[in-house]
Order: C-alpha cells, then sequence, then structure tokens
C-alpha cells in the first residue's frame, strides 16, 4: 500500500488559567485552545517490522520515546495487528515551544491508523489511548475552537468563529513545563480571580461576532509570569512582542501553552504585515496563519494526491 501523508495542526491557548491543584499532583486548567494553519507533515508507510520513527530534527527522539511511535504502537494493540510501520515527521511546528507539536503528531497517528485500519473508532473510541499520552493530545482529536478542563484533556469544542490573523513567535524551546508550573506555585499558586474565559464564553454565548475581539483581548496566559521568571530569554521575548503588538496595534498578544512560543492577533492584514517586517527586523523570525475551524481542522486532514489528468482525446500516446 502507498505511504499516506497527514497535516499535524498546531494549537495555541488563547486564554489559561490554573484552577487549582488535583489529586494527581497535575494543575487543574481551564483553557481556550484553537488551531492554527501551522502544521507539520507526518507520512505513515505499513511496512518491515515493528514501528520507526523517522524525523530529520534533532530535538525530536527517534527511540521509544517519541510520542507518535508509542500512538503507533497503542493502535496496532487497539487494533491487533503486527503490521510493520514506518512514520516520517517532517517539522515546522517549534519543539518544546507550547504549540503541541509532539501532542498534535501523536494524535495524528491516532487518527490516521483509525482511518487506514478502517476501525471507526472516533474521537471517544481514541479517548482513553489520547489520554495516555499526554494532557494535550485529546484535544487534537478534535481541532478547533474549545475549552479544555481538568488538566486539559477534557475537551468541549465550541462553536466560535474566529476570525482574526495570526503572528506566531516560535520560541525555541528550553522552558520545562514541569519547571514553569513548580515556579507557578512558588509564586502563590492560582490566584482568585473571577475567570475571564468564563465571561468571554459568556459574551460569546450572546454576541459570537461582535463581543469576540473585545473579549479575546481579555483573555490571559497564567504561566505566563512564572515562565517569565524561569527564563530570562523568554521574558526578553515578551517584552519585545509586547513592544511590537503596541506599535502595530495587535488586538492580542500572549504566551502560548507553558512557553515559549507568543502569539499575536490583528483585525487586519497591514497591521500584521508590520508586525512582522518589525520582528524579522529585529532578526525574531514569525510565522503569519490563520485559524482553523473544526470543519477544516478535519477536512483538511490528509494530504491528497492531485487527481490523475485524464488524456484528452487529441493527445498520442
Ligand atoms: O503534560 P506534560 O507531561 O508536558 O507535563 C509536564 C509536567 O508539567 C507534569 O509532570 C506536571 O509536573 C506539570 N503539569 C501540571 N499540570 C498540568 C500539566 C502539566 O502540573 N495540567
Amino acid at each position: 500500500m502507498k505511504p499516506r501523508k497527514f497535516r499535524s495542526f498546531a494549537k495555541i491557548n488563547l486564554g489559561l488559567e490554573v484552577v487549582g491543584k488535583l489529586p494527581n499532583g497535575y494543575h487543574e486548567l481551564k483553557t481556550l485552545f484553537a488551531s492554527v494553519s501551522l502544521h507539520d507533515l507526518v507520512e505513515i508507510a505499513e511496512t518491515g517490522r515493528g514501528v520507526r520513527v523517522h524525523c530529520a530534527h534533532p530535538g525530536v527522539p527517534g527511540d521509544l520515546t517519541n510520542l507518535a511511535g508509542r500512538a503507533a504502537r497503542l493502535m496496532r494493540s487497539l487494533a491487533k495487528t503486527r503490521t510493520g510501520l514506518v512514520i516520517t515527521i517532517e517539522k515546522r511546528i517549534a519543539v518544546g515551544g507550547g504549540l503541541g507539536g509532539g501532542s498534535s503528531n501523536a494524535a495524528t497517528v491516532l487518527r490516521a491508523l483509525d482511518l487506514m485500519w478502517g476501525l471507526g473508532l472516533g474521537p471517544e473510541g481514541l479517548m482513553e489511548a489520547a489520554k495516555s499520552l499526554g494532557a494535550d493530545v485529546p484535544y487534537f482529536l478534535f481541532g478547533g475552537p474549545a475549552l479544555g478542563r481538568g488538566r486539559g484533556d477534557e475537551i468541549h469544542p465550541l462553536e466560535l468563529e474566529l476570525r482574526d490573523r495570526v503572528l506566531l513567535v516560535q520560541g525555541a524551546g528550553g522552558v520545562e513545563t514541569a519547571a514553569v508550573f513548580r515556579r507557578f506555585e512558588a509564586m502563590g499558586g492560582p490566584g482568585r480571580a473571577a475567570s475571564r474565559i468564563d465571561a468571554f464564553l459568556r459574551a460569546s454565548a450572546v454576541d459570537p461576532k461582535g463581543q469576540k475581539t473585545l473579549e479575546l483581548k481579555s483573555l490571559r496566559n497564567d504561566l505566563e509570569r512564572a515562565a517569565r521568571d524561569e527564563s530570562p530569554g523568554l521574558a526578553a521575548m515578551a517584552r519585545r512582542v509586547r513592544r511590537v503588538a503596541r506599535a502595530t496595534s495587535a488586538t492580542h498578544a500572549v504566551m502560548s501553552g507553558s512557553g515559549s512560543s507568543f502569539f499575536m492577533l490583528f483585525d487586519d492584514a497591514a497591521a500584521l504585515r508590520r508586525a512582522q517586517g518589525a520582528l524579522l527586523g529585529e532578526g525574531v523570525g514569525c510565522v503569519p496563519c490563520g485559524f482553523l475551524s473544526r470543519r477544516s481542522y478535519l477536512r483538511r486532514f490528509e494530504v491528497k494526491a492531485p487527481a490523475r489528468r485524464r488524456r484528452a482525446p487529441s493527445e498520442g500516446r
């Protein structure tokens, strides 16, 4: 069978609130996820024996710890098959950057093998495997705007229309998630302020379009202060991003996940281009992209080979 290729999209956290601590030591989150058009490519070939993962990026493990490889092994046991698999990942999403790249790759393998092997499991049937792989993996079974609760792994898809243009400033990683949460605790832990995400959701339920830009602006990432304290490089990037955001009328500029990437939102293309130019002028790479609705997240999953053109009768053999 020919190898098949899939898009593995990145996520951003439009807002992230730490609301408490769970008995298992994890933190309880309330987060607003969104999918963006930036994606890795994941090719799956049925060949050989066992599961192998290839990726040219030095930060992606090729051994048994690779999340995509672990996802493939879980699917082999769910499908009760020993089919050999070679998974090749083309990385575009920053590794360890708070954009969910590794988790997205794992969810892509779950969804792709469900499709390729005709298992019909869908998000519900894949959920347990996704949760066992990591807190961010379940979100990628759904994509699009969604609320994440619990460890961020209880997903409630939302009907929100996000039209803003996104400029991603991909971090170079190096900020460990566990260290950011530890620092967050040392700084006093969860606060008591009313949830801005709840207020946003109430407002968008009343008027999904009219209120959206106004309310998105109010969202925050509770982990940003801890991440800035943890990493002087990230703190410097936060200052730079905020300065460019102010100068170019970005509607929002926030860190994603536990860092180290940031994103800016714009309601017009010219302002985004100005911000992109300003950052590039300072030697900071950034990627313009768009939000994906759940529908386009699902529809754009597989990279289809272009349809073969039929030979016109006048064309010779
Ligand atoms: O999900 P991931 O394995 O990347 O998380 C790394 C660490 O971050 C966890 O072991 C935990 O210490 C911390 N964490 C947390 N609460 C979460 C997610 C992560 O405390 N919701």
